[in-house]
């Protein structure tokens, strides 16, 4: 007679499969307490049988060579009925529900059995352990004790098992976890090292721009000093000259002396010419009157005549612009620009000739200024931390206003400074043209000073 299921089979099934035992080799944990159960209760039979959907399983065996057998034919499937007690059947072929079964009927034929349910501590019966005999028989009290005994042992033999399964898993999980850890750390730690590069990087970029930013006000200050040292002595002395002169003046008035009056009018007029001068002179320096009146070509030629009359050097100015205005800031910047290479080629190059070249295209304004003199090396002296201020300021001036700077130099050969700036076209911005509307003029090409064949030829490409 088939065993009916029992009523909690889908969990009970469910609960086999958690040990993951099925299917599994031999134990000997297993094995020596199958072993002290038939010895205990003196059977040729002893198994740990665990009952599967259709099968019923040996983890351990004695006394049969079969791995499995039928789920119909098990003594088993009637065992785990009755969670509670152990099932014992003295002779299997006066149980009803045994005689006709297979293993009674033939091989190995089984007339005793006596199985306690292994139960988990969910309450669900996974199989027995059982001992059978082919002879009729019964336990004594104390074997069917040591019997549960040895099942409960059985059971926690499969409950470690479960449980350092589980741990296992839990292991390889944590060593992933800890691999994924240590992976993120080695990122962070790698980006940190980047986020302190970038620091360390921003730092010195703003440590040099303070640097140039406190060189620059230095410069500001020298500049006022130079301004004020001018206005003092040479305007104020000229000031307090005109002031004895007009006392000068009175008394000669006073005294009605004509000739002497005209006298000290004539000396007052000089002083006041020369203070005039001066002023003009200061004025220019700071910024020329014609950048902003004629402009930028208007200017640079004033410069030109200014700077060969003082200094003997010869100036070819060669351009494109005519009186075409350019935005006020690019004007000054490109000014700035020529001012400060003309005075390094003369003070630095000693440069007797110099070729400024100046065009402008509707998108952009190029100006070169080119002197054969010493020359230097560029790249050092830009790169120096507390370089000259001349060159940095044309660069940062050149760069803020977008545009692009260059400086090529050889020893012996001469120095070329490039720039070129970005202008607006005239459906975007204020590109100012000449009063009779030509986006470009002529070339013009005019000499400052004395007059020399070998000037370059460096017309903006
Ligand atoms: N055209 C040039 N020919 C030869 N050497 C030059 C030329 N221009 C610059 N130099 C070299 O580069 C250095 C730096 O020039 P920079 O204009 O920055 O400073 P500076 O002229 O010495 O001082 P300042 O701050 O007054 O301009 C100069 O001292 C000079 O050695
Ligand atoms: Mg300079």
């Amino acid at each position: 007679m088939t065993a009916p299921l029992p009523t909690d089979e889908a969990q009970r099934l469910e609960s086999l499969r958690r040990y993951h035992v099925l299917d599994t080799p031999p134990e000997q944990s297993f094995d020596n307490l199958t072993l002290l159960a038939a010895r205990i209760c003196q059977t040729p039979i002893a198994l740990v049988s665990l009952v599967d959907e259709s099968r019923r399983w040996f983890k351990s065996r004695i006394g049969v060579s079969e791995a499995e057998t039928p789920r119909e034919t098990a003594f088993c499937a009637h065992a785990i009925l009755q969670k509670d007690k152990m099932l014992q059947v003295c002779d299997a072929q006066s149980d009803l529900r045994f005689a006709d079964n297979p293993l009674v009927r033939t091989d190995p034929r089984v007339r005793f059995y006596a199985g306690v349910p292994l139960v988990t501590p969910d309450g669900h019966a996974l199989g027995t352990l059982c001992v059978m005999d082919r002879v009729p028989r019964s336990l004594g009290a104390e074997q069917l004790s040591a019997l549960r005994v040895l099942s409960q042992h059985v059971l926690i033999q499969l409950e470690l098992r479960r449980q350092v399964r589980e741990l296992g898993t839990e292991a390889a999980k944590l060593r992933r976890a800890e691999t994924l850890l240590s992976l993120q750390f080695d990122e962070l730690t790698s980006k940190k090292a980047d986020m302190a590069e970038d620091i360390t990087e921003r730092k010195l970029t703003q440590q040099r721009q303070r640097m140039f930013l406190q060189e620059l006000l230095a410069e500001r200050e020298k500049e006022r000093k130079r301004i004020s040292c001018i206005l003092h002595h040479d305007v104020g002395s000229l000031a307090v000259g005109m002031s004895a002169h007009f006392d000068a003046i009175e008394t000669a008035l006073r005294s009605e002396n004509p000739q002497e009056s005209l006298h000290w009018m004539n000396k007052t007029r000089k002083l006041f010419h020369k203070s005039v001068a001066c002023l003009k002179g200061l004025a220019v320096q700071l910024r020329p009157p014609e950048l902003d009146v004629l402009g930028l070509s208007a200017a640079l030629r004033q410069h030109f005549s200014r700077i060969t009359i003082r200094r003997g050097t010869s100036v070819l100015f060669l351009e494109t612009l005519g009186q075409r205005r350019l935005p006020e800031d690019t004007a000054t910047i490109l000014f700035r620009v020529a001012q400060e290479a003309l005075t390094n080629a003369i003070a630095h190059g000693q440069a007797k000739q110099v070729t400024v070249g100046l065009k402008a295209s509707k998108e952009e304004v190029k100006l070169i200024i080119h002197d054969s003199g010493k020359g230097f090396d560029p790249t050092e002296k830009l790169s120096q931390e507390r370089a000259n201020m001349g060159l940095q300021l044309m660069q940062e001036m050149v760069v803020s206003g977008g545009g692009r700077f260059t400086i090529d130099s050889e020893r012996q050969k001469g120095t070329t400074v490039r720039v070129s700036m970005p202008l607006e076209t005239a459906e975007t911005g204020p590109a100012d043209f000449t009063a009779n509307g030509a986006a470009m003029a002529e070339e013009t090409k005019t000499h400052y000073g004395r007059r020399s064949p070998a000037h370059a030829d460096i017309r903006p490409a």
